[in-house]
């Protein structure tokens, strides 16, 4: 049984510069909730309640967000305000979140390996910080039931156009079913012409304690850091890894164009803004450019 998740969220977050110079990348609020209050969402409604985040330099806002504030509350009832209430107290009891800190930023990889004490011999899933998943089944529920049934290490991949494969990480192997893939290789950004597939690394991880041994051995790659593609390549030449295929789409927030379509997305989503956001998205549109000036 899978009982714990780790998300690592200790990252410097350049490419969201200037807003992340002195807050988290995992703060950034999609409409209303910080992008990492999604991802431990994620993890409850697949029924995890032991989150480890792994926390760093300039990250303290985190830990407050999952923080009871008792001035707040009181400040609340005070109003009467017994919806915002409820879900202040949410917030606080969502889950056991536990916090770690990456005390130098040595990659994504070395994160991960700052789990090691806290997962013990137990598999575990990884969430990227930055990266929400919109789906009907929680994709951590839809890896879980996987690796229930195989018992291996299982990556989420998603499908991206041909022409984007440069830009991710990409697995290749032989598909054993619509969904599954026993992954026999993993290229980060290939070129188009040697990407084994267009299934891309979509941020979802259900990985087994081998992975530790496999960190410790990972020398530093790309960007002189310890990548978690290398030491699933390491893994791979004697342990079986496999990729499903999500349903659902990832939303990486670390990348300000996703961030933009994120917020309109989710906003037309949201019952109390769809018709009147819709109703401005149209307007601005259809405005002719120079009187939009
Ligand atoms: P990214 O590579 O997207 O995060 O890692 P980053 O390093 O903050 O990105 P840029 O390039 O500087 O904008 C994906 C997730 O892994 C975490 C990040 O916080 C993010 O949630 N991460 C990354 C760590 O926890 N530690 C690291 O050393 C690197």
């Amino acid at each position: 049984m899978i009982s714990k998740a780790v998300i690592p969220a200790a990252g410097l977050g350049i490419r969201f510069l200037p807003a992340t110079k002195a807050q988290p990348k995992e703060m950034l609020p999609v409409i209303d909730t910080p992008v990492i209050q999604y991802v431990v969402q994620e993890c409850v409604d697949s029924g995890i309640e032991d989150i480890l985040i792994i926390s760093g330099k300039g990250k303290r806002s985190i830990e407050d967000h999952f923080d009871r504030n008792l001035e707040l509350e009181t400040k609340i009832q005070e109003k009467e305000d017994e919806v915002l209430y409820t879900q202040l107290r949410h917030i606080e009891d969502m889950a056991n979140i536990h916090f770690i800190r990456q005390k130098e930023l040595n990659g994504l990889g070395d994160a991960v390996f700052h789990a090691r004490c806290h997962c013990g011999n137990e598999p575990f899933v990884v969430l990227l910080g930055d990266t929400i998943i919109d789906s009907v089944i929680p994709v951590t529920q839809q890896l879980i039931d996987t690796y229930e049934q195989y018992k291996q290490t299982i990556i989420a991949v998603e499908i991206v156009p041909r022409d984007k494969v440069t830009r991710y990480g990409i697995t290749g192997g032989k598909q054993i079913s619509d969904k599954l893939m026993q992954v026999d290789e993993l290229i980060e950004k290939p070129e188009i012409n040697k990407a084994p597939s267009n299934l891309a690394i979509a941020g979802r991880y259900i990985l087994t304690p081998e992975i530790f041994d496999a960190l410790e051995k990972t020398p530093r790659g790309k960007g002189n850091e310890i990548q978690l593609t290398d030491a699933m390549k390491l893994l791979l030449k004697h342990d079986n890894i496999m990729a499903l295929t999500i349903e659902g789409k990832r939303y990486d927030i670390g990348n300000k164009m996703d961030f933009l379509k994120t917020t309109v997305e989710f906003a037309l989503k949201r019952k109390e803004f769809a018709k009147p956001f819709k109703a401005f998205l149209r307007d601005i549109i259809d405005k002719p450019e120079k009187e939009q000036k």
